[in-house]
């Protein structure tokens, strides 16, 4: 027989298992969310964590699901290792975390068909698919609507249907139900059973007792991040107590005649309860139960009421974890766990007769640029669908240039240049570098956002690119810079400034300004990432922004700057951008400042984008 050296279920053994987790530690600081925890889903099974608040669940989800990383401890999803091989086990779940992660911008459908389109699925097979869940989940009616105007409830079960989508292997649920009406509640539980009977394995969180009877094969009882518990229900029951049967005579004078006749039938654990007037007989299965009835029947004795009662899994849980209400006190039960060799687990086959490891698992073919093209496609798609759904967002990159260009053209105009004629011609070149700065300022908002929304999780559990996530950003941010360029133009040129070079100079100019923009994305995506709020990184962004733009060539010549702010201006960045879109307008010589534009975009680009992807998918 193969013997790992860490047990028959070791990391190393065979498996039909769907999720085995072993050891699992995390640390958050001084405080241990998960002190050790082992757990294993069988393929096709449903598992139920259960556990009080705090326990541990939302943590444990989060690393099984490549979301955070453990301190300690093995597992394996779909035959994958979490740490290692997080990819391939993107591959293989759906993940429906506490907190809806869903698109507000978009509709229901619009959410469901990205995610098909981002897993791969024909545009035909994810309409289906997207239309198909919407009707399971009761939100056909809401299918067009943009999920902002949806209910909680709404949003709850559209987000279980994004989980389901591409039919993972394996599902992870944290807390599916909670916050649900009992109605909804029920069609979300037929939807889990009827993908776990297809053959999905689910890893199911909850705190309702109702839900892991109703749905779990298997519970596994954590609490203070430590398993206190695991086995069926029956077996955690039977843990805490048998089935009681409560007999209440129609005469009460027939209490003591009655518990003599059960002992005379051999049933023992029979008694008399004054308080209630009734005999309880405490039985440890159903034969024995009907083995009362029989006796009492044959004696002839009138029974007022009867009640059979099996402990319900609130009083397991309520006995296990010591909690009320979530508050933690003295734990009266103390979980063993079965050596291994001896008895096997509760939740786990022996592997008796494996007498190799497993094959490792066939890798699943890599991502090929065409598919990074489509993923990056779909997201440029939702991005743009943003726009339109919101169109007043536009109304920044159209109005803050006609308003820049008027205010700096009449406010400044004469004073600085002398005549206004040459400031047109000096200052609206210059102002186009600041596109740059508007772009990276909207990439790193949009990307904050989708991390506050939660939807960033959903897409670091799907089997695509970060890069794709950041690039179809990037190119409809762009959309809407190149708008902002054309406004702002065409505005200058109403207002008298005068292009002297042909379309593809202008051309030239807007990719220089795209340029000098992507590098400070870069910049501004790991200011957006390092920072703890939205509201830190904008802070940020315009003690950086500010100077940058002022002390620059954009609104005046460095000439007429004090010496001490010369020397920046000159080595400003954005100065040389504002010269070279001013030389590249006025069919000027503009290669030396093109070339330092090259070199900061370049310069900025190495140092900022390894820093950024790397804090980008990094987990905690
Ligand atoms: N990012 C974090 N930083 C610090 N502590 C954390 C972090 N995430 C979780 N914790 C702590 O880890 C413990 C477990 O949290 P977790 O969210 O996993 O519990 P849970 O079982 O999901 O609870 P609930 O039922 O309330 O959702 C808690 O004490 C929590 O405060
Ligand atoms: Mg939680």
């Amino acid at each position: 027989m193969y013997r790992s050296p860490y047990g028959p279920y070791g990391p190393d053994a065979p498996s039909g298992l769907a999720v085995e987790a072993y050891g699992m530690v995390k640390r958050y600081g001084e405080h241990t969310a998960l002190d050790g925890v082992d757990l294993a889903v069988r393929e096709g099974a449903v598992l139920g964590v259960l556990g009080p608040n705090g326990a541990g669940k939302t943590t444990l989800v989060r690393i099984l699901s490549t979301l955070a990383r453990a301190d300690g401890g093995t597992a394996r999803v779909g035959g994958f290792n979490v740490r290692d091989q997080p990819d391939e086990v993107r591959r293989a779940i759906g993940v429906t975390g506490q907190y809806a992660s869903v698109d507000e911008q978009l509709s229901g459908f619009e959410n469901l068909y990205m995610i098909g389109r981002l897993l791969d699925m024909s545009r035909r097979k994810a309409r289906i698919r997207a239309t198909d869940l919407l009707e399971r989940f009761s939100l056909t009616e809401a299918a067009a609507r943009r999920v902002g105007t949806y209910s909680g409830g709404m949003r709850r079960r559209l987000d279980l249907a994004a989980g389901m989508v591409g039919r993972p292997q394996v599902l992870f649920l944290d807390e599916p139900t909670t916050g649900l009406d009992p109605h909804t509640r029920n069609e979300v539980w037929d939807e889990v059973a009827a993908l776990a009977r297809e053959g999905t394995a689910v890893l199911l969180t909850t705190q309702y007792m109702e839900e892991a009877e109703r749905l779990a094969d298997e519970l596994t009882v954590i609490d203070h991040g430590r398993v206190i518990a695991r086995g069926s229900i029956d077996e955690l029951k039977a843990q805490v107590g048998t089935d009681t049967l409560q007999i209440r005579p129609l005469h009460p004078a027939d209490l003591a005649p009655m518990l003599s006749c059960l002992h005379t039938a051999g049933i023992g654990g029979a008694w008399i309860d004054e308080d209630e007037g009734q005999i309880v007989v405490t039985a440890a299965d159903e034969k024995q139960l009907s083995g009362v009835l029989r006796a009492l029947g044959t004696a002839g004795f009138d029974v007022s009421a009867l009640t059979a009662h099996r402990p319900s899994l609130d009083d397991v849980f309520l006995v296990l974890t010591g909690h009320e209400e979530g508050n933690a006190h003295q734990r009266p039960y103390e979980y063993q766990e079965p050596d291994p060799y001896q008895e096997p687990g509760p939740f786990l086959d022996p592997q008796e007769d494996a007498a190799v490891p497993p094959a490792p698992s066939p890798r699943p073919p890599r991502r090929t640029p065409a598919a990074h093209l489509r993923h990056t496609g779909t997201l440029v798609r939702r991005n743009l669908l943003h726009m339109k759904a919101d169109p007043s967002s536009l109304l920044d990159s159209v109005l803050m240039p006609a308003m820049f260009t008027v205010l700096f053209v009449y406010v400044f105009g004469g004073a600085i240049a002398g005549s206004r004629g040459d400031y047109i011609q000096y200052m609206i070149p210059g102002l186009l570098g600041i596109l740059s700065l508007m772009l990276a300022t909207s990439v790193s908002t949009g990307m904050n956002t989708d991390f506050r929304t939660g939807l960033m999780d959903r897409f670091r559990t799907m089997p695509i690119s970060p890069m794709s996530v950041l690039a179809a950003r990037l190119i409809s941010e762009t959309v809407r810079s190149l708008l902002s360029l054309s406004v702002l133009l065409n505005f200058g040129m109403v207002l008298g400034l005068r292009v002297l070079s042909g379309p593809l100079t202008v051309l030239a100019m807007d990719g220089l300004i795209v340029l000098f923009g992507m590098a400070m994305v870069w910049v501004s995506v790991l200011v957006g990432m390092t920072m703890r709020s939205a509201q830190a990184a904008q802070a940020l962004s315009g003690v950086v922004a500010v100077p940058l733009q002022f002390g620059s060539s954009i609104f005046a010549p460095v000439s007429t700057m004090p010496d001490w702010l010369v020397s920046f201006t000159h080595y400003n960045p954005l100065s040389a951008l504002a010269d070279a879109c001013r030389e590249l307008i006025n069919a000027k010589p503009a290669g030396e400042s093109m070339l330092t534009v090259l070199l900061w975009s370049c310069g900025l680009t190495v140092v900022a984008a390894p820093l950024a992807m790397a804090r980008f998918r990094r987990r905690t």
